[in-house]
């Protein structure tokens, strides 16, 4: 049989039509699906080690790699953030059945203060201002104290004690931390709470920390906090 040119053309494009066919049908059998949502959250419960020391941190997103004090591998900082809806869900529901399910939800806020080494009314009563001013040094990786009031990856943190969460000028907070403010106030029991684990009690926040686990180390530093201030707040 003698290979003509045609036949060499026909029997290319046969390939070609039969390549052509069978790509089709496999795309009709095994449809492509896009993720709707990841296929994985990685969470971080148990953070390492509080007191190893935070590098300097340009931004929040890359201080979660950086420093080994801050919490939680980007995509899991990513994660929370996305549900947004969290936080309220947290919160007392303006909903139906009202008095029951508010109260439910306010009292493990309110728990950890109380049951973690004692209140801190009475853990400021000892604490040591210096000993907050070093153990605050894991805040300046973001945070500046001065009176300034300047702004770094986090907000400035002078005259916080008693100030509205999520409104210091200039600062672009998460929805999260405004939304908490709305019904919360930066009193000694509220920081107390929040920085034994900011993702906790304010779910959804893009304070990259792991928390102060040691009750005394708090105190020590929410004392410290206080005296941020041209004016400190009387103890409670
Ligand atoms: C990795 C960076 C980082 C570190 C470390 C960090 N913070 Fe923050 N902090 C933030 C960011 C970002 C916010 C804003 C959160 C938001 O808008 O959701 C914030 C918010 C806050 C707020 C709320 C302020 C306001 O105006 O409402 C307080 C209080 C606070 N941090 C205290 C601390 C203390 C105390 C430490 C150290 C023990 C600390 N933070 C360590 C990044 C950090």
């Amino acid at each position: 049989m003698s290979l003509q040119p045609t036949k060499i053309i026909g029997a290319v494009l046969a390939v070609a039509v039969v390549a052509f066919a069978i790509d089709f049908v496999s795309n009709q059998i095994f449809a492509k699906q896009e993720l709707k949502v990841p296929g994985y959250v990685v969470e971080v419960t148990e953070p390492v080690a509080e007191a190893a020391p935070a590098g300097p941190a340009p931004e929040a997103s890359s201080t979660a790699a950086a420093a080994p004090a801050v919490e939680t591998p980007p995509a899991a900082e990513a994660a929370p953030a996305e549900v947004t809806a969290a936080p309220t869900a947290t919160e007392p529901a303006p909903t139906a059945d009202a008095s029951a399910p508010a109260a439910v939800a306010a009292a493990p806020a309110a728990a950890p203060a109380a049951a973690d080494g004692g209140s801190i009314a009475d853990r400021l009563k000892t604490a040591d201002v210096a000993a907050g001013e070093k153990s605050a040094k894991v805040c300046t990786a973001c945070h500046s104290f001065a009176d300034s009031g300047a702004n770094k990856v986090g907000p400035g943190l002078w005259e916080v004690v008693n100030r509205k969460p999520g409104t210091h000028p200039g600062f672009k907070y998460s929805p999260a931390m405004v939304t908490f403010g709305e019904s919360h106030v930066w009193d000694y029991a509220t920081l107390d709470i929040y920085l034994t684990n900011p993702k906790t009690e304010v779910p959804g926040n893009k304070m990259a920390f792991a928390g102060v686990k040691k009750p005394e180390d708090r105190a020590n530093i929410i004392a410290y906090l206080r005296s941020l201030s041209a004016s400190p707040a009387p103890l409670p």
